[in-house]
């Protein structure tokens, strides 16, 4: 009985991702054909899905976090928001994993039309690149500030293994790095969306439609 909320922890994280994938699938049935793979001119709906699944599982991250400050030390809620910001983190990790997989059996991504200069491809490259580096280093920062505590790592009935042994002062280094590296992500994916939205409503080309459930 006691894995039983460990298993739902899991079984979650695989329904999240199946039925953001559905979701995407269903919405582009819609309009066109369902696409397992990248076309030449569309995201597959694999990619699609998970692309604003885990911009969500991010922003929630985010705002409980965020949100957990405006609560009194010792209060439930803020307790609370804290485990969430962990749970939504975790699943992050769990996901981009699943993710990259998806990137590499996809294909090539869709072309950009008007096409747009190597420059600008090869910017857009760095950046994506940044963006996964970022999904997976921070939910592992925050993983290990947490072990370096040397307090026991609860979730909701998950009890995660301490990834290193307690160090109060490493505990504080990394707890660092994981609030730069997480105020650096502000400036990070807020840079990227607007990039998209630049290219969408000012260069006016299909680099945003690409990625969207609706392909509008
Ligand atoms: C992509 C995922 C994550 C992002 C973007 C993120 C972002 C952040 C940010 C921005 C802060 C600083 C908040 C502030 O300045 O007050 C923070 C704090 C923190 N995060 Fe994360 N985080 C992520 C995942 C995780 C995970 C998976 C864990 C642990 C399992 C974790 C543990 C912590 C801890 C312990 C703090 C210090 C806050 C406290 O409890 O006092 N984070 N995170
Ligand atoms: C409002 C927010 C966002 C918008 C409008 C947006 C838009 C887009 C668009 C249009 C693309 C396709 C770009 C291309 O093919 O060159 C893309 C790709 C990508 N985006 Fe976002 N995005 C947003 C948030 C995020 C967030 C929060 C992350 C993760 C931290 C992220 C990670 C990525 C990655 C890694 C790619 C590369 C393609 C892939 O591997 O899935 N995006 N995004």
């Amino acid at each position: 009985m006691e894995r039983l909320p460990n298993l739902s922890v899991f079984a979650t994280v695989i329904g999240l991702a199946k039925a953001a994938i559905k979701f995407a699938a269903h919405i582009q049935l819609q309009g066109n054909a369902m696409n397992w793979k990248n076309t030449t001119d569309r995201y597959g709906s694999p990619s699609i899905g998970m692309h604003w699944l885990m911009f969500f599982l991010l922003t929630g991250a985010y705002v409980c976090i965020n949100l957990a400050d405006v609560f009194p030390k010792g209060s439930q809620l803020r307790g609370n928001l804290k485990t969430w910001h962990y749970l939504l983190g975790l699943c992050v990790w769990a996901l981009v994993v699943i993710r990259l997989g998806i990137r590499f059996l996809s294909g090539p991504p869709p072309g950009i039309e008007p096409q747009i200069s190597l420059w600008q491809r090869r910017l857009a490259g760095v950046m994506h690149v940044a963006l996964y580096v970022f999904m997976i280093a921070m939910p592992l920062l925050g993983w290990l500030a947490l072990s370096a505590k040397g307090l026991p790592i609860e979730i909701f009935g998950l009890q995660l293994p301490a990834l290193i042994g307690p160090d109060k002062a490493l505990a504080e280094s990394i707890g660092d790095i994981h609030e730069t590296i997480g105020a650096a992500g502000y400036y990070l994916i807020g840079m990227h969306a607007a990039a998209a939205l630049f290219h969408h409503y000012v260069i006016c080309d299909n680099t945003l439609v690409r990625m969207l459930p609706l392909g509008r």
